[in-house]
């Protein structure tokens, strides 16, 4: 028996994660929960995020999850240290990369693009503190991205305007890394490599995310190593499969793609 890694976001953009953790670990099986009716989780308070990733939590250990990957920024900076205290399985979380950034600049300025909920977090700020005596850390509000994303209008006239107003105030404050606070945010790139100068370096957390779930499966001894088995992916959501579906394209013909209440 193969037990699924579970995926939560608030809704389609932690299918960023998804695809990172699927590319490292390709023996794995997951069960990704797209909370769609329910975002954006960035405008909500920290108890209506705590008790949102509670009903996830639980709906992916009663659907047999080995661990939980938190695929959003929103959700792990006000609630992972709840959880992690609450339930037996290992959780992996999301946090804004501040620190390759912080290692990374030479301008020693960067931003940070991120949700209200996120900015607002104790778990940000004290990040944030770590590194705030040797480098400017420039935070905007991404008010109205994750919407738009969520309703499949990725490459509209309005997300163009969004971008350009934030992009305009990170050029201004003489950025040389913006790091992505939010796993939606990584369907972005090709606009904003449009709208940002070629030395502003983009940084999204995937890659790491995925490098991280790898160690903690294996300090659990949870890591699969069934390679000769099809690999099952199963996607559910509380909104409309169309936005799901569209991001996943690329897989469709590997993945399922399902309504749930939830
Ligand atoms: C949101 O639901 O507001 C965004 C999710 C995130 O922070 O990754």
């Amino acid at each position: 028996m193969q037990y699924p890694i579970g995926i939560f976001d608030s809704g389609i953009g932690g299918t960023s994660i998804w695809k990172a953790i699927t590319t490292l670990l390709p023996n794995e099986d997951t069960i990704y929960l797209a909370d769609s009716y329910y975002a954006p989780y960035g405008k909500r308070s920290k108890d209506e995020i705590v008790a949102l990733s509670i009903k996830n939590t639980e709906k992916l250990i009663a659907l047999g999850a080995k661990m939980i990957v938190v695929a959003c920024n929103t959700a792990t900076t006000n609630a992972i240290e709840y959880l992690r205290t609450s339930y037996d399985v290992p959780f992996i979380g999301i946090e804004p990369a501040i620190k390759p950034a912080a290692l990374r600049t030479k301008t020693k300025n960067i931003g940070i693009l991120a949700t209200k909920g996120t900015l607002s977090s104790d778990l940000f700020a004290k990040t944030s503190n770590k590194y705030s005596d040797t480098i400017n850390i420039h935070e905007i509000t991404g008010s109205g991205l994750v919407e738009l994303i969520e309703e499949g209008s990725i490459n509209s006239p309005e997300m163009e305007v969004l971008l350009h107003s934030y992009t305009d105030s990170f050029i201004e404050k003489n950025i040389d890394c913006l790091v992505l606070g939010c796993t939606h945010y990584p369907y972005l790139i090709p606009q904003l490599k449009k709208l940002l100068p070629d030395h502003i370096d983009i940084i999204d957390s995937g890659e790491a995310v995925a490098r991280q779930t790898k160690t903690i499966l294996n300090e659990h001894t949870l890591l699969s190593k069934s390679a000769s088995f099809e690999r099952n992916y199963q996607f559910y959501t509380n909104g409309k499969v169309e936005p799901l579906t569209q991001v996943l394209t690329a897989y469709t013909n590997k993945v399922t793609i399902e309504y749930m209440n939830f």
